[in-house]
């Protein structure tokens, strides 16, 4: 029987164009796609996830790439759907990079340097007052973030004093902080696909900020990797479980390491304008890509 897979990739940003490069890919391989396979719109019913007529649950592969549109009945059902066929990436290496504390946990005890952080009860914030003493700066951050949305670097004892009535308005269960750590203001992106090596680029912050985000200003640029960077990657995304990973990364100044500042779960593709900038990267994911879905659909029917 032919090979089907579902796939939901996000389409802004050239997505669309990568999308239609992997079917035409997996077509060559007699592999049948059904994309758009968004499980927002999906039903179960017993058994069966209904997307549009169609079992997902009976699907060779499902292939989830959607960072943009997620939902959270949508990653609901990806997790039901994990339990019964393959999912890249998987559901639960791909939840646990959803959640900022629990990677870095999980890196700092296979002994992959991250930030320092630390993670206390919301009604403990008596707290936080020794950790600035003890770290001087430290970053407040959403656990589940994005974009460098809602961190909140505090720079002393007066800030974090003047802060705390408004983190405690919000209804938050826990506080999770990180030291600020003395970087040049530029970081690595290391593109990771099954356990090899894909691309390396930088970015850079904007003028007055800390945050090399592109949504707070900052820019991309070509950077060379190094292999201290590269190997540190690989075994950030194995010790993850993911089979697709973008791990940022950056060089400590005070301690004088790389570190591992984030593992990104959907690490988007170079953008056209990115592509013209000499990012060059997509067509050797896509095929790295291609060759994991053959592979893990592959060993399903054996
Ligand atoms: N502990 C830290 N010390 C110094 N700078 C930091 C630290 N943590 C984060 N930053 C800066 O802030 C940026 C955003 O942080 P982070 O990647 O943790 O969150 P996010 O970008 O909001 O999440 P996501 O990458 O999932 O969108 C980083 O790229 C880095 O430039
Ligand atoms: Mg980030």
């Amino acid at each position: 029987m032919k090979r089907k897979i579902g796939m939901w990739l996000y389409k802004n940003g050239g997505g669309e164009e990568i999308a239609n490069k992997i079917i035409k890919k997996l077509k060559e391989r007699d592999i049948e796609t059904l994309n758009d396979i968004n499980l927002r719109n999906a039903v179960v019913q017993d058994k069966h996830i209904i997307h549009n007529g169609v079992f997902v649950d009976e699907l060779d592969l499902f292939f989830s790439y959607n960072a943009g549109e997620q939902t959270q009945y949508q990653m609901y059902i990806y997790q039901a759907l994990n339990r019964i066929i393959p999912t890249i990436n998987n559901y639960d290496a791909f939840s646990l990079t959803e959640d900022k504390f629990q990677t870095n946990f999980l890196l700092k005890h296979h002994g992959i340097n991250t930030p320092d952080f630390e993670l206390c009860h919301r009604d403990d914030t008596h707290y936080l007052k020794e950790i600035i003493q003890k770290w001087d700066k430290m970053v407040y951050k959403p656990t589940d973030g994005w974009g460098g949305i809602g961190l909140t670097k505090i720079e002393d004892e007066a800030m974090l004093d003047v802060l705390l009535p408004f983190l405690n308005q919000m209804d938050l269960r826990y506080f999770y902080v990180e030291k600020f750590i003395d970087y040049d203001k530029t970081d690595f992106r290391v593109d990771v696909v099954d356990g090899k090596f894909v691309a390396c680029y930088g970015r850079k912050a904007g003028k007055g900020d800390w945050r090399t985000n592109v949504t707070s200003g900052g820019s991309v640029f070509l950077r060379e990797a190094n292999d201290e960077v590269v190997d540190l990657a690989l075994k950030a995304a194995k010790i993850c479980g993911l089979d697709i990973a973008g791990v940022d990364i950056i060089y400590d100044r005070e301690k004088e390491e790389y570190v591992v500042l984030e593992v990104n779960g959907i690490p988007a593709f170079a953008t056209p304008e990115q592509e013209k900038l000499g990012l060059d990267f997509n067509d050797k994911k896509i095929d790295l890509i291609v060759d994991l879905i053959d592979r893990k659909t592959k060993n399903r029917r054996q």
